[in-house]
């Protein structure tokens, strides 16, 4: 099934927070319920947030119509609560709009725009992972790729069946040149080893577990061919925002001269900032960094820091692939953090 789908006036999505050991099903019938599923991550990933934006919107409308009437008012206030649930990846805000563009034309108008939207994210982040794997191939020709990658930015992470960065991995291991994928675990949340590994696995593809801290030593070791990671917003500068720990990913692929590709769809670009500074970057809740999965790990009042994301200058990403556009590839050199 896909990670988000729209069935009988209801949102019906993957409770990715119960993955990989449950697979569990919601039925979000109100905005508020659809809030809080975006806000405890059991719809999660940019591509997924848009599609989940427009179709909220969709409920929205509907649940405010009455008589023939449309509440826009009603619908325009859900809508803002709806596109600020999270803060950093700019597709939730985009999805949002796009619904809200037909919404004097009425609810079902408001409902065919959600699903267009819906439909394109498969198709478009299919282009960008088979582009992406083009490039790919052509940074590294010499032998079977060992590509690493981080946080989930597969099937899960979209509406579609193949996911954006991941998507680009499947396209790949279909031409037979994966020899494995080194999966980051991306604490605190674990979408690493939750997620992504799930998904490798369902498709057959060789793939290593790795804590977050093995990533440089394994670099080192020269295990590592690219790293391939997707991203929650690029500004019209190419820096990129993607999950906490992709920062040092590009400063250790730098330092060995190993490529770093971001995949992503067009609706991450954020041409309105014009560079990574001006991101809003989510800060969340001690208690993921204090505990694992809910097992306390540290004293219970230890302050923590909690950023979901990080900015990676443009600088040190070799390229960006979109399914419009690949910015680069540019030679990155150690010590050009931008
Ligand atoms: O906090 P999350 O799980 O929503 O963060 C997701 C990521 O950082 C992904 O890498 C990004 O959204 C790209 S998904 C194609």
């Amino acid at each position: 099934m896909r990670t988000l789908n729209w069935e009988d006036g209801a949102i019906v999505a993957i409770d990715q927070c119960l993955l990989p050991h449950q697979e569990t099903v919601l039925r979000l019938r109100t905005v508020e319920e659809l809030i809080a599923a975006i806000q405890r991550l059991a719809i999660r990933g940019a591509p997924a947030l848009g599609v989940a934006g427009a179709l909220g919107v969709a409920l929205s409308a509907r649940l405010r119509s009455r008589d023939g009437r449309l509440d826009e008012t009603a619908v325009r206030a859900d809508a803002e609560l709806l596109a600020s649930a999270r803060p950093t990846a700019v597709n939730l805000r985009w999805g949002v709009g796009q619904a809200l563009a037909v919404l004097s034309e009425g609810p079902e108008a408001v409902l065919a725009q959600a699903l267009r939207v819906m439909e394109a994210d498969d198709r478009v982040n299919r282009q960008a992972a088979s582009d992406a794997a083009d490039l790919i191939t052509g940074l590294c020709p010499d032998r079977p790729l060992r590509l690493l990658t981080h946080c989930n930015a597969g099937a899960l992470a979209t509406a579609g069946t193949r996911g954006t960065a991941l998507g680009a991995v499947f396209e790949l291991a279909e031409r037979g040149r994966i020899e494995y994928v080194i999966v980051d675990e991306t604490r605190p949340l674990l979408q690493g080893a939750r997620l992504t590994s799930w998904e490798l696995a369902r498709a057959g593809i060789p793939h290593r577990l790795a804590v977050d801290s093995a990533a440089a030593s394994l670099m080192r070791r020269g295990l590592v061919d690219c790293v391939v990671v997707g991203a929650d917003r690029i500004t019209a500068n190419g820096d990129v925002a993607n999950k906490i720990g992709t920062y040092g990913l590009a400063v250790s692929a730098a330092h060995h001269g190993i490529p770093m590709v971001v995949v992503a769809p067009e609706s991450t670009v954020d041409e309105d900032l014009a560079d990574g500074a001006l991101i809003e970057v989510e800060e969340r809740e001690a208690d993921e960094v204090r505990r694992v999965l809910g097992t306390p790990v540290a004293p219970e009042d230890t302050p923590a820091f909690n950023p979901a994301f990080d900015v990676t200058p443009a600088a040190l990403i070799t390229a960006v692939v979109t399914e419009a556009r690949i910015m680069g590839p540019r030679v990155v050199t150690a010590g050009r953090a931008g």
